[in-house]
């Protein structure tokens, strides 16, 4: 009996030895195609090949691809566990050709798979086509001589297959297996067709045409074909199963639900077990290629799958968080062929782990109170939409969660009053936003998120995807279409663009559509709605457009550096400064990062320097840089760096990094752990390089780092290099030796300034230390100079120098230094009693035009404009002598 891995290598070993490229399935989350939530069929990153739009070096193709039906347009979420066949994830098996074969050879490849290597018995197939398809009854006649009553003609779009309302398209044929007589059912198109004994197995699309949103449709320039097989359903075929949920892969999954519940596989609790092995499967996968639960858009319908199994866990008496436990089991048998799962099985752990945490907090009350508005209800009655409404609100359960608990009670939900519900608690969050006041103009987004809901952020790991054009807003006017030359406004459904939040900058890039290209410089969010600013520099942009968003990715990873920076320079500046350091504030844009935190005085150098070194030591190790999502409280347990005065909501986004011997987290061996929604390095090691640049104060008490990384970093590590080099060579000195040649140059310049101003005083003097000569005023020795090259500093030495030649008399000296003149004046000590320097000095100024002087009455100084009246001074200060 072939497992369901050896019915997908079969399948896809046939196709290979067809010539068929083997294509690794696309992610769950579509790259290609904005207008769907998850990816559901197989054909889905094809699309383009079929449309011509993109050509590949190949022509056939095949793929078991992983698609999810759960939220959004395809949903099976409500039926899983309860019919045979419903799936939130399935791989469907696939074989396509684009432009290549058509239905002649795409009918028989898929006949011959079937009966030749699957060893189907032919006369239990049956087939149907579209009513109009004559090509494809003959075909089928001649490959599978089928008679004309297991070929059925179906005129409804049953047959006639679309992705979606845009996109190519054409009839079908479908392969049915008839189970036989025992089980109720009738054949396709019949009355009894929704019953189980005729089983479509595959679905051949001969894609011909492309559909448009008008309704109207293009003839494909070339033919191609797309198919689509359930691996779980031919498994189960091929197994001899009725039930997909009996086939080995689904069996071990619930075997191992059953073996840590310690139940019964098969009791009563096997719906329990079949919704858990399903939503296991699904959550999986979608926690690996990157969706985490969120409140919004896909992460809401993860956590929506999570906790419908959690709920299921619950009712089988499960008292410990169980879903985490059954990822080895799903492991051991899917890693092999999705290779994903085990790389990102302790992310998947974790995710599923906290998740169940957080909700079991919640479920057993939510679940009492459930059952208490039961009781008193009357028989026949709707669950009250309210009462949902608060389970959600309050408890954290979804809509689909509270209908699926009352489906087994037969009792429905007024979906109409819970809307209500829903939309006055928007209302009111609306109102109580706008009269903050905070933005006058929010009215025009608040519109736009009532009418479409918060935009869903693709940046954690995408930076490139296709979306929808909501809103275009020109002058705070929503308008239709924006020309060329104007500054817009733009909101798409989803988005890669971060929107600036947490210090962490806004994203950039373009904007592009058929008809027009978007240059965007800023992204800000108001009310969960992304709003990208930019201007519109070629051709026009509609409202309904379909776009391809990309952000300049070089500058989301210059600050994707500079954030990661910031959090080990957050960590390294409480190991070194101490615990009283807490993040007042950051920048990280493109540039640089600067960071604000609480401390009383400047860091010493060598504090710097070991700030620097250990977040270097962090770079330099590379470790991962990992993200989960919990509530603030594990958060907080776990030792979580939080902003001061910042609000977070139960849930919060948790950052860390750093590998550590005595750390953090709950195997203390995690340096920085941070609550963050930036953006940041998958290692440390793409950080690069850390340079501190400055330190300086911010506001009292909070000082501001600011530093760079990478690039940036080395630039300026090389532009000090440069400056260093060409210092060096100005003096003369290997790099290495500067210090010493500069400290000595010092040294240097210190002692000939000394004997510089000893040599002025000297040869100001007459050189040589000659004494001028002295006349007698009123028996008074008197010497009067005008000295030029000396400044108002050198006076009084001259002035004491020449006392000392004189032994008694009265000195005045001006120093004539251009634009200004120092006098100085001087009376040896025996003459004090009877002549005061301080009044020569003050005449001597007055006469040269300035004012004021003073000292005491053996050594006096002042200074005016300049010296041209010298001789006047000297006069004036000779009658000071003289007593006139
Ligand atoms: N794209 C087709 C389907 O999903 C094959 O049924």
């Amino acid at each position: 009996m072939p497992s369901l891995n050896d019915v997908r290598s079969t399948f896809l070993d046939y196709f290979g030895a067809n010539g068929h490229e083997i294509v690794p399935s696309s992610p769950l989350v579509p790259r290609n195609d904005p207008t769907l939530m998850f990816t559901a069929a197989g054909m889905v990153q094809f699309k383009n090949l079929f449309t011509g739009v993109e050509t590949r070096d190949y022509t056939t193709a095949a793929t078991a691809q992983k698609c999810v039906r759960a939220g959004g347009k395809h949903n099976d979420l409500d039926n899983v566990g309860y019919t045979a066949r419903h799936h939130t994830f399935f791989e469907m098996l696939g074989n396509f050709s684009f432009g290549d074969y058509f239905k002649e050879e795409a009918i028989p490849l898929a006949w011959t798979l079937l009966t030749r290597e699957f060893g189907i018995d032919p006369d239990k197939l049956l087939v149907t086509v579209y009513h109009t398809d004559e090509e494809a009854v003959a075909i089928w006649k001649k490959t599978a001589g089928l008679p004309d009553d297991r070929i059925i003609r179906i005129a409804t779009d049953d047959n006639f297959w679309s992705a979606g309302p845009t996109g190519p398209c054409g009839p079908c044929t479908e392969i049915f297996y008839d189970h036989g007589p025992d089980i109720w059912g009738g054949p396709p198109g019949s009355a009894e067709e929704d019953g189980d004994r005729f089983i479509e197995i595959w679905n051949l699309v001969f894609m011909q045409y492309e559909q448009f949103a008008d309704g109207s449709r293009r003839d494909l320039d070339a033919q191609s074909i797309d198919t689509g097989m359930g691996l779980e359903r031919i498994g189960a075929l091929l197994q001899g199963k009725h039930d997909n949920y009996d086939t080995d892969l689904f069996r071990a999954l619930i075997e191992a639900s059953a073996s840590v519940t310690g139940t019964d596989p098969d009791g009563d609790g096997n719906v329990h077990h079949r919704v858990i092995a399903d939503h296991l499967r699904s959550s999986s996968f979608l926690i690996a290629d990157g969706v985490l639960p969120a409140s919004e858009g896909r992460g809401y319908v993860l956590r929506r799958i999570m906790r419908r199994a959690m709920r299921h866990a619950h009712l089988l008496g499960a008292k410990d968080p169980l879903m985490h436990r059954l990822v080895p089991e799903l492991v051991a048998q899917m890693g092999q062929a999705y290779p994903e799962l085990g790389h990102g099985q302790r992310m998947i752990e974790e995710t599923l782990l906290s998740e169940e945490t957080r909700f079991r907090r919640t479920l057993d009350r939510g679940l009492r109170l459930l059952d208490d508005e039961l009781t008193r209800l009357p028989e026949g009655t709707d669950l009250p939409g309210e009462t949902a409404f608060k389970l959600y609100d309050t408890f954290g359960f979804p809509l689909d969660l509270t209908q699926d608990a009352l489906r087994e009670k037969g009792i429905g939900v007024n979906t109409e009053s819970f809307d209500s519900a829903m939309a006055a608690q928007k209302a009111q969050a609306r109102a109580s936003w706008v009269g903050s006041g905070e933005q006058a103009d929010a009215a025009v987004w608040f519109d736009v998120a009532d009418r479409h809901g918060m935009t869903e952020f693709l940046g954690y790991a995408d930076l490139v995807a296709e979306a929808q054009v909501l809103a275009i807003v020109v002058g705070g006017e929503r308008v239709a279409q924006a020309a060329a030359g104007t500054d817009v406004q733009v909101v798409t459904n989803q988005t890669p663009f971060y929107a600036e939040a947490g210090g962490q900058v806004g994203d950039a890039g373009t904007i592009e559509t058929d008809g027009a290209r978007i240059e965007v410089t800023d992204t800000r969010k108001v009310a969960g709605v992304f709003i990208h600013f930019g201007t519109v520099v070629a051709g026009t942009l509609r409202e309904g457009d379909t776009a391809r968003l990309t952000v300049d990715g070089d500058r989301r990873a210059r600050i994707r550096a500079n954030h990661s920076a910031t959090h080990l320079l957050n960590e390294a500046l409480r190991e070194v400064l101490g615990d009283h350091v807490a993040q007042r504030g950051s920048l990280n844009d493109g540039e640089r990062l600067r960071f604000d935190f609480s401390h009383p005085k400047a860091l010493t150098a060598d504090e710097i320097a070991s700030v620097q070194a250990r977040i270097n030591g962090f770079i330099r190790q590379n470790g991962p840089v990992s993200t989960r999502i919990m509530d603030l409280s594990t958060a907080r347990e776990l030792g979580a760096q939080a902003l001061f005065g910042e609000k977070y909501g139960e849930e919060v986004r948790v950052v860390s990094m750093g590998q550590t011997a005595t750390g953090k987290g709950p195997a203390r061996d995690t340096w920085s752990i941070e609550l963050c929604g930036g953006t940041h390095v998958g290692r440390t090691g793409e950080i690069g390089l850390c340079v501190i640049t400055g330190d300086s104060a911010s506001s009292a008490g909070v000082r501001r780092i600011e530093a760079l990384t990478g690039q940036a970093a080395l630039d300026h590590l090389a532009g000090q290099a440069r400056q260093l080099a060409e210092t060096a060579a100005i003096v003369k000195a290997a790099p290495q030796d500067l210090a010493d040649r500069v400290r000595q140059l010092a040294e240097d310049r210190r002692r000939l300034e000394v004997e510089v101003a000893q040599l002025r005083r000297d040869v100001a003097m007459g050189g040589g230390g000659t004494a001028p000569e002295a006349r007698t005023v009123a028996g008074v020795p008197f010497v009067a100079q005008v000295l030029q090259g000396v400044t108002g500093k050198d006076l009084p030495s001259l002035v004491d120098a020449q006392k000392g030649r004189m032994g008694s008399g009265a000195v005045l000296l001006i120093a004539d230094a251009g634009d200004k003149a120092a006098v100085a004046a001087g009376v040896t000590d025996d003459l004090t009693g009877r002549i005061s320097a301080v009044d020569m000095v003050k005449a001597a100024v007055a006469a040269l035009g300035g004012k004021g002087g003073g000292g005491r009455p053996d050594m006096a100084q002042g200074g005016a404009k300049d010296a041209r009246r010298s001789e006047a001074a000297i006069a004036a200060a000779e009658a000071i002598l003289s007593g006139d």
